[in-house]
């Protein structure tokens, strides 16, 4: 029987962790696949980090990162240039992930092509389409595109049907961020880098809370906000460090440096490679973040995690209790951080580890149900 055609596109960094070990497992399995992997380069530097830490070398780079983007022309340009690749290719499958410009570009692109749309960590939903901006919308339109649904939990299930998605078309698999969190963190504990090395150093044995935050709806006021909060966490507990790798985009990196820039128990550092970032997360003690990605890693490392949204379409480490919304507003995110450092009995139900995203088996799972449908 001839091999079927699989095309796997991915954009930003956490569809590329989330991708990965995906593009693996396809590849294991190349007596019955043919597999080929396309990156728009929604991102770029940030991109090549994880495509560099799992050796994936792309067959299709559309290098499309521009400086300071936006929504309008990054959109148009990946369903324009992903035209060509489908029609060299000729894929009777693609694969997209989540909720990105880089999905919902690629499965209107697939969907013009005739090829089967396959959405990996489908049905996540707040239900409020300006919160997440504009994934929530990313993913709904993706989720009406896709001929295949990969939910990660029964929630995400439960939310394609209450969509009127056919059931037969919905397979519950766990999210693949727990394969690649798996098999990434024994490559981390064999061989530290350079980096942890150095960071190690730095560090010493001072209690440190992790930072991140990147989302469009917090641009502007919102970040302004999170940085007086973090400033005032900063003064007021001086014994600790608060360590910020900053994302690239301009519109986050500005009032970062200005509002924290000068402050010495909080240290700015350009993103961290994947692998030193797992590492980090296991070295702090909590997390404050807006990040989708890092609310499902935290939980099977047990770190409490504030996240810096109203809305989440995570509820599962909310409803376990390692995760609390906090939002912008800058005293709920000082209060509730210093509440958690000063109360031990909060802080050791909030550090529980949990594991509510699924086993490490989700690539094996989707490529299993794939396999299934060609036999
Ligand atoms: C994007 C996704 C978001 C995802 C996030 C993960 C959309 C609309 N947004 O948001 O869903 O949660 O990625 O991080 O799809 N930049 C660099 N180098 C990089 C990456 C970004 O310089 O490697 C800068 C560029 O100036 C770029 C800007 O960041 O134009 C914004 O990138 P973009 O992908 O449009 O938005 P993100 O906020 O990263
Ligand atoms: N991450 C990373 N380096 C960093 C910060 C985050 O590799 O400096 C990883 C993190 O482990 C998670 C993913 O990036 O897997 C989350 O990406 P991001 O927060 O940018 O996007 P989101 O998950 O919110 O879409």
């Amino acid at each position: 029987m001839a091999k079927t055609k699989h095309l796997i596109v991915f954009g930003t960094r956490p569809e590329a962790i989330k991708m990965a070990p995906l593009v693996k497992e396809f590849l294991k399995n190349n007596l019955h696949f043919e597999t080929k992997v396309c990156v728009t380069a929604q991102h770029r530097e940030m991109l090549d980090q994880v495509l560099e830490f799992f050796e994936i070398t792309p067959d299709f780079d559309l290098d499309l990162m521009k400086p300071n983007q936006n929504l309008y022309n990054l959109t148009a340009e990946i369903i324009v240039q992903l035209k060509e690749v489908l029609e060299e290719f000729k894929p009777d499958y693609v694969y997209v992930h989540g909720d990105t410009s880089t999905t919902m570009a690629t499965s209107i692109a697939a969907f013009y092509s005739g090829a089967k749309v396959c959405h990996v960590e489908a049905g996540l939903r707040t239900h409020n389409k300006w919160s997440p901006f504009p994934e929530e919308i990313n993913r709904q339109v993706t989720g009406r595109i896709a001929d295949i649904h990969f939910a990660p939990t029964e929630t995400s299930k439960a939310n394609l049907l209450l969509e009127n998605i056919n059931k037969e078309s919905v397979v519950i698999t766990g999210n693949t961020v727990i394969d690649a969190l798996m098999e990434s963190v024994e490559k981390v504990t064999e061989k530290p880098s350079k980096t942890i090395q150095d960071l190690e150093k730095t560090l010493g044995k001072k209690d440190i809370i992790l930072v991140t935050g990147h989302r469009r709806e917090n641009h502007g006021d919102g970040f302004e906000k999170i940085c007086k909060a973090l400033k005032t966490i900063a003064i007021q507990k001086p014994e600790l460090l608060i360590v910020y790798p900053v994302h690239l985009n301009p519109k986050v990196k500005e009032p970062v440096n200005r509002i924290l820039g000068e402050i010495s128990n909080i240290m700015l550092i350009d993103p961290l490679a994947y692998q030193d970032f797992i590492w980090m997360m296991n070295r702090s003690k909590l997390i404050i973040t807006d990040s989708g990605g890092v609310q499902e890693e935290a939980p099977s490392l047990g770190k409490p995690v504030l996240v810096m949204r109203d809305t989440t379409e995570r509820p599962e480490a909310v409803d376990a209790g390692t995760v609390i919304l906090v939002g912008t507003n800058t005293e709920l995110i000082v209060s509730e951080t210093l509440d958690l450092l000063n109360n031990t009995e909060r802080f050791k139900h909030m550090s529980t580890l949990h594991n509510p995203y699924g086993d490490g088996k989700a690539c094996e799972r989707i490529v299993n149900h794939i396999q299934s449908l060609e036999s």
